[in-house]
């Protein structure tokens, strides 16, 4: 199965999970192999606020960010069908998971803390990172987190090596998950 022959999603693609995880890398792939457009939900952020996320934390508070947060992702949501890689904290979001669930395909790229910690590395954009243990907060957030991110439409593992598995991965899921779909509107098509 390759991803051109995938059925064209009605939904955007919407991936969540930890920092590090890889949305933004795998999304810009998947994107490309989809034929979609890609959007980055903290890009859009930091361009609606004119700064960076580091600034708004530290201008307005942890609070405000996830305001514009939860704004971005219903105008991002609202829009047309593309692939969106979500910051870390939207899923978690109730308003927007639930927004999720309805116009979007949600997968979650499920990594290990070792995964996580290589990838979020020594930089200082984050600044949920920016004090203290990297691998405690990390930890926390894993296990406050991976119940909710487990409420995704599809899960993968996002694992060391090329981007392009986990993008082939992605792309199985969609397909098990598109499949699953027709038959279920077949079945209710028939039922009635
Ligand atoms: C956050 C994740 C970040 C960014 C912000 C908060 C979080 O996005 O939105 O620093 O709450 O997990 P990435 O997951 O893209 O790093």
């Amino acid at each position: 199965m390759t991803a051109t022959d995938l059925p064209r999603p009605s939904k955007s693609i919407v991936l969540v999970g930890l920092m590090g995880a890889g949305k933004s890398r795998v999304g810009r792939q998947l994107a490309t192999q989809l034929g979609l457009d890609f959007v980055d939900a903290d890009t859009e952020i930091e361009e609606a606020a004119g700064c960076t996320i580091s600034e708004i934390f530290e201008r307005y508070g942890e609070a405000a960010f996830r305001d514009g947060e939860r704004r971005v992702m219903r105008r991002l949501l609202d829009g047309p069908v593309r692939v969106i890689a979500t910051g870390g904290g939207a899923f978690i979001d109730p308003a927007t998971r639930a927004h999720v669930g309805e116009r979007g395909i949600s997968v979650w790229l499920r990594a290990d803390i070792e995964t996580l910690l290589a990838r979020v590395g020594r930089r200082n954009n984050r600044p949920l990172l920016a004090n203290g243990d990297q691998r405690e907060k990390l930890a926390q957030l894993i296990k406050e987190r991976y119940p909710i991110y487990a409420e995704a439409d599809i899960v993968v593992d996002s694992t060391d090596g090329p981007v392009r598995d986990t993008v082939e991965k992605v792309v199985a899921g969609l397909e098990s998950f598109l499949a699953a779909g027709s038959r279920d509107a077949g079945a209710a098509r028939r039922r009635r």
